[in-house]
């Protein structure tokens, strides 16, 4: 199989409307809720990439039965005790942080003892943000400096947490809130804001909660144990997956696109409101309300007179899966980009900070770093004619896609391993680009 791409010449001007893939954070969560709800659930849209299709591999080895139909999966549950794993039953979370760190709160009451183990990028990230709560909880949990492989024996006496989320993870949040669903009593989670998906889907469950929304922190309380019928659920398009295209039609010549039936949730838009504030003119239309999620269709044009911003850190999480494709245009803009507080980013598939830093070393824009902060000195001028190669980023899938956007315009030729990375989150991504015009070989 070819595992990389060439791309020798910048896209020409085009006028599409497309849609992108489905969200994954939303498809992971349906599936594992799903997994708890008792009764058959019906997911529509799920995202059908290695994140999702690991995931419903792993409530299979829980114990719980899906089938696919023609455009939705029915997924069978048992309720929140429901999880029945063979004897050292293994999950392989492939390379989702997501399904890993989540499906852990879930397992905090599983009697038999469960494998967690993933890809070498998911092995090399820590643990600790989700096992520390667990562990309070009353799991038992065992691995080798906080990272895969672990093994989880959850408990018969679980008690409820007073949890302090301070990295804005909604992983984090996530898996300490589907744990709280298990467990007698009131768990407290002070979270620094981050998306919401699960808090949404919660209420669209009627899990009794109650959020309290402050400045800089959501305090939510869940009152569990709690049990739920099967739902239906629609997964709108993804605004990870949209972002690329939003920035390649921005830096491209004399083009416009329409995204439609994107997930416009305001803890997802981080990256429109970083690139407004850049001059792009991006809209949404049509704009509607689905289970507490806002869907819409995204419009935006070529824009040549793009300008530096200075980045609130507010937006860090609203935009952490977005930064790598931020920066292009910061590359691109006029005067000089700061972003901080970037630790996060570090934390990711690859170490993107420092990947992002190299990239831009390596197409002649010059930066200055001072610990997690950073500065682009943006060139309007930018535009690349040497060779280009993109390897070793550890198969991350938005540094693979973020490199063809800026092959796409930028201009040079380009070599960029790992194709297959695109698996993880956005399968079509190459045939995507090419109906717009792409020259992708
Ligand atoms: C995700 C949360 C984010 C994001 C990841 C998906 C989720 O991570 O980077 O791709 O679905 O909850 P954090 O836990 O750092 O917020």
């Amino acid at each position: 199989m070819k595992k990389s791409v060439l791309i020798n010449r910048i896209i020409k001007p085009f006028n599409k409307k497309i849609e992108v893939t489905s969200d994954k954070s939303i498809s992971i969560r349906c599936v594992l809720l799903a997994s708890q709800a008792i009764g058959t659930s019906k997911i529509y849209n799920l995202l059908e990439s290695e994140d999702v299709i690991n995931s419903l591999l792993a409530i299979k080895k829980l114990g719980i039965n899906y089938k696919k139909f023609k455009n939705f999966y029915e997924i069978y549950g048992y309720g929140i005790n429901g999880f029945c794993p063979k004897k050292n039953a293994r999950i392989n979370a492939g390379n989702s942080g997501t399904l890993s760190r989540l499906i852990l709160g879930l397992l905090i009451n599983i009697r038999n003892k469960v494998y967690i183990v993933g890809d070498a990028s998911l092995s090399k990230r820590d643990f600790s943000r989700v096992t520390e709560p667990l562990k309070s909880f009353g799991a038992n949990i065992v691995s080798k400096n906080n990272t895969l492989p672990l093994s989880i024996l959850g408990s018969e006496f679980l008690s409820p947490i007073d949890f302090k989320e301070k990295l804005g993870s909604a992983q984090s949040k996530s898996s300490v809130m589907l744990a709280a669903l298990k467990t007698p009593g009131t768990t407290i989670i002070k979270a620094k804001k981050s998306r919401d998906h699960t808090e949404l889907l919660f209420k669209y469950l009627k899990v009794p909660m109650s959020i309290k929304r402050e400045q800089k922190y959501d305090l939510i309380k869940v009152d569990g144990p709690f049990n739920f019928k099967g739902f239906n659920y629609k997964v709108p398009g993804d605004i990870s997956s949209c972002s690329f295209f939003l920035v390649l039609t921005l830096l491209s010549k004399n083009s416009k696109i329409c995204i439609k039936n994107v997930n416009i949730n305001k803890t997802r838009i981080g990256i429109v409101n970083i690139l407004n504030r850049m001059n792009a003119k991006i809209l949404f239309k049509n704009k509607r309300n689905y289970n507490g999620e806002i869907i819409g269709d995204i419009f935006v044009k070529s824009e040549t007179s793009l300008k530096a911003i200075k980045c609130p850190k507010s937006l860090n999480s609203y935009a952490i899966d977005e930064f790598l494709i931020i920066f292009l245009v910061a590359a691109k803009a006029k005067g000089i980009s700061s972003f901080s507080n970037l630790g996060e980013l570090n934390k990711k598939e690859s170490p993107r900070l420092e990947v992002a830093l190299k990239f831009l070393k390596m197409i002649g824009v010059n930066f200055l770093r001072s610990g997690d902060d950073i500065k682009i000195y943006g060139r309007p001028d930018l535009n690349l004619n040497g060779n280009y190669t993109m390897k070793n980023f550890r198969k991350d899938h938005r540094v693979f896609m973020m490199s063809c956007i800026a092959a796409l315009t930028f201009g040079g030729r380009w070599k960029i391993h790992d194709k297959d990375s695109i698996k993880t989150s956005f399968p079509n991504f190459i045939k995507k680009i090419k109906s717009l015009g792409a020259k992708v070989y």
